[in-house]
C-alpha cells in the first residue's frame, strides 16, 4: 500500500505521497504543496530537503556507509583505479576490459590543452589561488572547443575533454607558478602516473614514477569521486538546470569547492595543524578552542553534514597515511598531532554529543603532503578526484526527462509596499 502524510491547513486535510527509496530512505512528496495548499516548506542550509531521485551514490551517515552504483568504496580503493571509478560513476556499471581500455586511450587522446590556453596562465597574478585559476580555465575551454553538432557525440567528447584535460590544467597551473616549462601528459603513463609526472617532472631531474604513490593518488581520487548532493554538486545541478554547457556547470562546482567550509578543508586542516605546532598550542586548548561558542574557530576536517559517525572515508585515508609513512619511513609531526587531535576530540562530551568525527578532509591533506603536493594546490586534487561525479549527477540531470530549472522560493520578511521619495525630500 503506497505510504503517504497527512497535513492540515486551515482546517483542510492534504495528503502527500511518501517516496520510498531502493534502501529503505523515506521523502515526503512535496511537488504540489504550494498548487495545493498555498503554503512552501522552510529549510535552510537544506538540511532537510531532497533535491532530486538518484541512482548514482548512496549514503548512509549513522552506519558510515558510502557506495557508488552499489559498489562499496572500501572495494573499490582496494581494488579499482581513479578511471575505472570515473567509468562506473559516468555509465553506471564496471566496464568491461575492452571498454576501460578504449575509455583510457580516449583519455590519453583528449589530454593536451590548447596552446592558446597558456597565455592564460601566464597573466594570471602568480600568487593566484589554483582553485580560482582552475574554475577560470575550465570555463574558459568552451571557448576552445565549440559545440559539436550532436547532443550525444558532444556530451561523450566534453565528458572526456573535461576528466582528461582538468588534470592537464591543474599541473600546468602549478608549473607556470613556479616559472617552470610545463610538462606534457605522456601516451605511455597512466592517468594518475601522468599527473605526477607533469607535476614534478623538470629537465634537470626526471621525476621517479612510484607505483606506492601512483596507489595512494588513486585511492584518493576514488574516496572523493562523488558523495551524492555535497555543496559543490549542488551547485553542478543547479547551474546546469539552466542548460548552460558542461564546463560552465562545472565551473560553478569547483568555485564552490573552494570554500573553507567544504572542499578548501583539507588546506584548511594542514593550516590549522601547522599553526598548532609553530605555535606550541597544547591539544586541550585547540579542543576548548573549538567548543567555544564565542570563537569562531572550528576543528577542521572534523564534523559532516551527513555523517554522524566515521567518515567512512576516513578510515581509509588514515590507514593509507599509516601505510605510506612505513613504506617510504616518512615521518612528519602533522600525522601525529592529527591522531592526538583525533583521540582528544573523540572521548569529549562536546564532539560525541554533536556526532563530530574526523571526515576525509582530516587525513586527506597528509597523504598529499606525502605525495609531495604543495598544500594550496589540494583542494585542486580534491576537484580532479569529483570530477566523475559531478558529471554523473550532471548527466543525470539532463538526463532527466522532466529537467526543470532549479529556482527555490522565499518567505519576504522586508519593508511593507513604500512609495519612492524624491533625492530632495529625504
Ligand atoms: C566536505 O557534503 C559533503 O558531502 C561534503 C564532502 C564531500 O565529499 O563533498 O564530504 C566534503 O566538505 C567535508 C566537510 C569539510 N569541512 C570541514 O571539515 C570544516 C569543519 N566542519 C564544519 O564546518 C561542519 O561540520 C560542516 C560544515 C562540515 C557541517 O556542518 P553542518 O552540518 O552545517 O552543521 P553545523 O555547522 O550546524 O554544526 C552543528 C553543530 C554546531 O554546534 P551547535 O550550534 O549546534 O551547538 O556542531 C558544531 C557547530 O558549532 N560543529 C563544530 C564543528 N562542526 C560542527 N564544532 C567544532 N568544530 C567543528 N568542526
Amino acid at each position: 500500500m503506497d505510504e503517504y502524510v497527512k497535513i492540515i491547513v486551515e482546517g483542510k486535510t492534504y495528503e502527500f505521497p511518501i517516496i520510498l527509496g531502493s534502501e529503505g530512505e523515506k521523502a515526503i512528496d512535496i511537488s504540489k504543496l504550494r498548487q495545493m495548499t498555498g503554503l512552501i516548506t522552510m529549510d535552510p542550509g537544506f538540511v532537510n530537503t531532497g533535491s532530486c531521485i538518484s541512482n548514482i551514490t548512496y549514503m548512509d551517515g549513522e552506519k558510515g556507509i558510502l557506495r557508488y552504483r552499489g559498489v562499496p568504496i572500501e572495494q573499490l580503493a582496494e581494488n579499482s583505479t581513479f578511471v575505472e571509478t570515473a567509468s562506473l560513476l559516468i555509465n553506471g556499471i564496471l566496464p568491461a576490459k575492452n571498454e576501460l581500455n578504449r575509455f583510457s586511450v580516449l583519455l590519453n587522446d583528449n589530454s593536451l590543452v590548447h596552446e592558446d590556453m597558456q597565455i592564460f596562465y601566464q597573466n594570471f597574478p602568480r600568487g593566484a589561488h589554483p582553485m580560482s585559476i582552475l574554475s577560470s580555465m575550465v570555463n574558459a575551454l568552451r571557448s576552445f572547443y565549440p559545440a559539436l553538432q550532436t547532443v550525444e557525440e558532444e556530451i561523450n567528447i566534453t565528458v572526456t575533454r573535461l576528466l582528461s584535460k582538468v588534470r592537464t590544467m591543474a599541473a600546468m597551473s602549478y608549473k607556470i607558478s613556479k616559472g617552470h616549462k610545463v610538462v606534457y601528459p605522456r601516451p605511455d603513463l597512466s592517468y594518475a602516473a601522468n599527473f605526477l609526472n607533469m607535476m614534478f617532472d623538470t629537465p634537470v631531474k626526471p621525476y621517479k614514477i612510484e607505483e606506492d604513490l601512483v596507489k595512494a593518488l588513486n585511492v584518493f581520487w576514488i574516496l572523493h569521486a562523488d558523495h551524492e548532493q555535497s555543496c559543490s554538486t549542488s551547485a553542478v545541478r543547479i547551474v546546469g538546470s539552466a542548460r548552460v554547457n558542461l564546463y560552465a556547470a562545472i565551473s560553478s562546482g569547483i568555485a564552490a569547492l573552494s570554500g573553507p567550509l567544504h572542499g578548501g578543508a583539507n588546506q584548511a586542516v594542514i593550516e590549522m595543524l601547522t599553526h598548532i605546532i609553530e605555535n606550541s598550542i597544547k591539544v586541550e586548548q585547540v579542543i576548548q578552542r573549538a567548543k567555544n561558542k564565542k570563537d569562531p574557530f572550528k576543528l577542521m576536517g572534523f564534523g559532516h553534514r551527513v555523517y554522524k559517525s566515521y567518515d567512512p572515508r576516513a578510515k581509509i585515508m588514515k590507514k593509507y597515511c599509516d601505510k605510506l609513512f612505513e613504506k617510504f619511513n616518512f615521518h612528519d609531526p602533522l600525522l601525529d598531532l592529527a591522531k592526538e587531535l583525533e583521540e582528544a576530540a573523540l572521548k569529549d562530551d562536546y564532539f560525541i554529543e554533536h556526532h563530530l568525527y574526523p571526515n576525509i578532509d582530516f587525513y586527506s591533506g597528509i597523504v598529499l603532503r606525502a605525495i609531495g603536493i604543495p598544500t594550496n594546490m589540494f583542494t585542486v586534487i580534491f576537484a580532479i578526484g569529483r570530477m566523475p561525479g559531478w558529471i554523473a549527477q550532471w548527466k543525470e540531470s539532463a538526463d532527466d526527462p522532466n529537467w526543470k530549472l532549479n529556482r527555490p522560493r522565499q518567505i519576504y520578511m522586508g519593508q511593507p509596499k513604500t512609495d519612492y521619495v524624491p533625492i530632495e525630500e529625504r
